[in-house]
């Protein structure tokens, strides 16, 4: 069983307005666990996510870090942001040294590291971003992507055990998405990092998360892997969500009549569309992809499943003809 390396009991948040940001959080995240906080605008994730690292100190309630109830003390904190990576919402917030590798150097130099152990993680971070190149920059001379990455290099040059970032994707095109996400699946499956995101992209988080968290008004009104939320329209929609386009369409043809299960992800949803078709005419579209949109398919599919397919239509071609031979010759006896 994996170790519970976040957990927060009862945890409420007032600004000092008056402002009710959080009300009763209970979460726990385990070690290696892809976890999102997903919640319309003002729903509290900002809020929350300041309580992971201690820039904000919760009202009411606790949060236990590695176990152990976070101290604000001033070895509290260094030992928290140690622990916690946060990278920030808006990563002009975070960057603000006059080059990309200076800025990665401000922590691992803050801890007082020696100066070879700071350049070589100046170096690793940079690298597992893929901004090895770019030290010379000025932070501020960068496109969004590209600051998002190297504020997450400066965290990764923390070495942290838990990372949290507020809205990762906000503001990049589907190839900085991509990239960014890529990076933070790599970190959980090679490090076993525990990687906590918030995010109103249900596409995007519906890839990533292994377990999710609504948030709304500050509250968490619904928690589980992606099919408990997706499979709950109501919850969604209260929490001023949408269902992932996929989860979306898929319940419209069940609700339809046709024999389909929900499924999340493009990918899923294509072949439960197809199976749900029926035997005849999922061979039928199977051929007629085959002859007239194979271009297309083998972009989507990648090289590999698109021939297991073309292989299985193969086969099932000459099964059908076995069959019918020996349908004919029995009907000749
Ligand atoms: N410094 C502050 N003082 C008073 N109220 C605040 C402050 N910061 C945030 N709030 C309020 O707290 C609530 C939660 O805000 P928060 O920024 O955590 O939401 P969010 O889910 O991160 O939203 P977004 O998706 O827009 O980033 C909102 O009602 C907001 O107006
Ligand atoms: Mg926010």
């Amino acid at each position: 069983m994996a170790r519970v390396v976040i957990k927060t009991e009862n945890m409420s948040f007032h600004y000092p307005d008056g402002t009710s940001a959080l009300r009763d959080i209970n979460l726990e995240i385990l070690e290696g666990e892809r976890a999102a906080i997903i919640g319309s605008n003002g729903a509290g994730k900002s809020t929350l996510f300041s309580h992971f690292n201690g820039i904000l100190r919760p009202t009411t309630g606790q949060i236990m870090i590695n176990g152990e109830a976070a101290s604000y003390k001033k070895e509290g904190l260094i030992k928290i942001r140690q622990t916690v990576g946060m990278v920030f919402q808006n990563p002009d917030d975070q960057l603000f040294s006059p080059t990309v590798e200076e800025d990665v150097a401000f922590g691992p130099m803050n801890l007082g590291l020696p100066d070879e152990e700071v350049e070589k993680r100046v170096e690793e971070s940079l690298e597992a971003v893929g901004m090895n190149g770019s030290e010379k920059k000025a932070p501020h001379h960068l496109s969004g992507g590209q600051k998002k990455r190297v504020a997450i290099a400066g965290i990764l040059a923390m070495k942290p055990d838990i990372m949290v970032l507020d809205e990762p994707t906000t503001g990049l095109d589907p190839h900085g998405v991509e990239q960014v996400m890529n990076i933070l699946y790599n970190l959980n499956q090679d490090r076993n990092m525990s990687i906590i995101i918030s995010s109103h992209d249900v596409e995007m988080v519906t890839e990533f998360a292994t377990k999710i968290f609504v948030l709304h008004e500050g509250q968490i009104i619904h928690q589980g892997t992606p099919e408990d939320i997706f499979n709950n329209p109501e919850t969604i929609k209260k929490a001023r969500l949408k269902q992932p386009t996929a989860a979306a369409l898929l319940h419209r043809l069940k609700a339809n009549g046709m024999s389909v299960g929900v499924k999340l992800t493009v990918e899923e949803a294509y072949h439960e569309i197809l199976h749900g078709m029926g035997e005849e005419s999922y061979h039928k579209l199977l051929h007629m992809v085959k002859d007239q949109c194979h271009h297309k398919l083998l972009h989507t599919l990648g090289k590999e499943k698109y021939h297991e397919m073309l292989h299985i239509l193969e086969e099932e071609r000459k099964n059908s003809l076995i069959e019918k031979r020996i349908r004919d010759k029995q009907a000749y006896k």
